[in-house]
C-alpha cells in the first residue's frame, strides 16, 4: 500500500495535473442461450443473433479507441462488442476458429450492424491477413492521434499498470532516452511510426475500407468526427450534438443518450507526465519524417506536431 501510494506520489511530482477521463470497458459477454447456425451467425429466442463483425475498430492503442465505440454505440443500428476480443492478433484465440469468434459478440437485432475493437490489430503485422480472409469487404475505422502525445499515453497505462501490482517502473524520461538520444528500443516508440503498420494494411485492403479518426479532433469536438464515422459507414444520420456534452470536472466530452449522461472510465483521460521540453522536442523531430510518409500514403493531413 504505502508503495502504492509513494507511486502515485512520485508521478504526480512528475506530471503537472491535466484533468483526467473515462472508459466504460470490459464487462462480461452475455450468456449463451442459443444455438449456432450453418450462415456464420448464432440466433436467440428473441430474435436477436450474433453475427460477426460488420465493422472492426482496430487501434491505435491510447488513440481514443474506447470513445469511439462508446460514440459508435450511440446509433440505434449498432451493437458493440464490450470487451476487447484479440482474437485476430492472440494465437490462443484464434485457434479457436471463427466460432469462438462469433461467440464473443454481442446479441444484436438483424438490422444491426456489429463492432468490435481491439487496439493492438493495428500493430500487429499478422492481422490484416486474418481480417481480410474473414471478410474482405469488412470496414475498418481506425482511430488515431498526435504520435508524441499517444507515446505519453501509453506510458501513462503501462505506469498505472504496474503501479497497481506493485511492479517497478522507469521515470519516463528514462524510457524515453538513452545515451542522450531517443531510445529507440521503446516500443511505445514504434507504436507511433503510423506509416509503417499502415503499410501493411493496404496490402490487404484499399484506402477506402479504412477510415481514419482523427483522435485529437475526437477530443476537441465529437460530433463532426462522429458524423464522418456515421457517413463513411453509411448509417442514417442519427448521432447528433445533443448526444455530447462538455464535462469540465474531466475535461474532456461526455455522452447523453435519451437523458442519461455518462462520462468515460477514469482511467480514460489521466494526466499525462511532465516531460522536459527538450526532449518533447526530439520526439517532435523524430517523429516528423514518419508522419510526412503517413500522410503520403493517406492522402492526408493531421494537426500533429
Ligand atoms: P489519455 O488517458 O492518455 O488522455 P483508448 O480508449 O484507445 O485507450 O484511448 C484513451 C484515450 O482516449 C485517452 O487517453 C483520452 O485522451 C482519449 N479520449 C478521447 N475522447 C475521450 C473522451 N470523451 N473521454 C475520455 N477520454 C477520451
Amino acid at each position: 500500500m504505502a508503495a502504492v501510494l509513494l507511486g502515485l506520489l512520485l508521478f504526480a511530482m512528475q506530471s503537472p495535473l491535466v484533468p483526467s477521463r473515462p472508459m466504460a470497458d470490459e464487462g462480461p459477454p452475455p450468456p449463451s442461450t442459443s444455438s449456432p447456425t450453418d450462415n456464420g451467425t448464432t440466433s436467440h429466442p428473441n430474435g436477436t443473433l450474433q453475427q460477426l463483425p460488420q465493422i472492426i475498430i482496430i487501434g491505435v492503442r491510447k488513440g481514443g479507441t474506447r470513445a469511439l465505440i462508446e460514440m459508435l454505440s450511440l446509433h440505434s443500428t449498432v451493437a458493440a462488442a464490450q470487451n476487447e476480443v484479440h482474437f485476430f492478433d492472440w494465437e490462443s484465440h484464434f485457434q479457436k476458429g471463427l466460432p469462438w469468434y462469433l461467440s464473443q459478440m454481442p446479441y444484436a437485432f438483424p438490422d444491426q450492424l456489429t463492432v468490435e475493437k481491439t487496439p493492438a490489430y493495428f500493430t500487429s503485422s499478422k492481422v490484416p491477413k486474418r481480417i481480410h480472409h474473414m471478410n474482405r469487404d469488412i470496414k475498418l475505422l481506425l482511430i488515431l492521434r498526435d504520435p508524441t502525445e499517444r507515446v505519453l499515453s501509453d506510458y501513462t497505462q503501462v505506469f498505472y499498470n504496474r503501479l497497481q501490482k506493485h511492479k517497478r517502473y522507469q521515470p519516463i524520461e528514462s524510457v524515453l532516452v538513452k545515451d542522450g538520444e531517443i531510445n529507440l528500443g521503446y516500443k511505445a516508440l514504434n507504436r507511433s511510426l503510423y506509416y509503417v503498420h499502415m503499410q501493411n494494411w493496404l496490402q490487404y485492403f484499399p484506402l477506402g475500407s479504412i477510415h481514419v479518426v482523427d483522435g485529437d479532433e475526437l477530443i476537441r469536438d465529437p460530433f463532426p468526427e462522429m458524423k464522418k464515422v456515421e457517413r463513411f459507414l453509411k448509417l442514417e444520420p442519427q448521432i447528433n450534438a445533443s448526444n455530447f456534452y462538455f464535462n469540465k470536472t474531466k475535461g474532456f466530452y461526455c455522452l447523453r443518450d435519451h437523458g442519461r449522461e455518462r462520462c468515460l472510465h477514469d482511467s480514460k483521460g489521466r494526466a499525462h507526465p511532465h516531460v522536459a521540453p527538450a526532449i518533447l522536442q526530439k520526439l517532435y523531430q523524430f517523429f516528423h519524417e514518419p508522419n510526412k510518409k503517413f500522410f503520403e500514403l493517406v492522402g492526408r493531413t493531421f494537426n500533429w506536431k
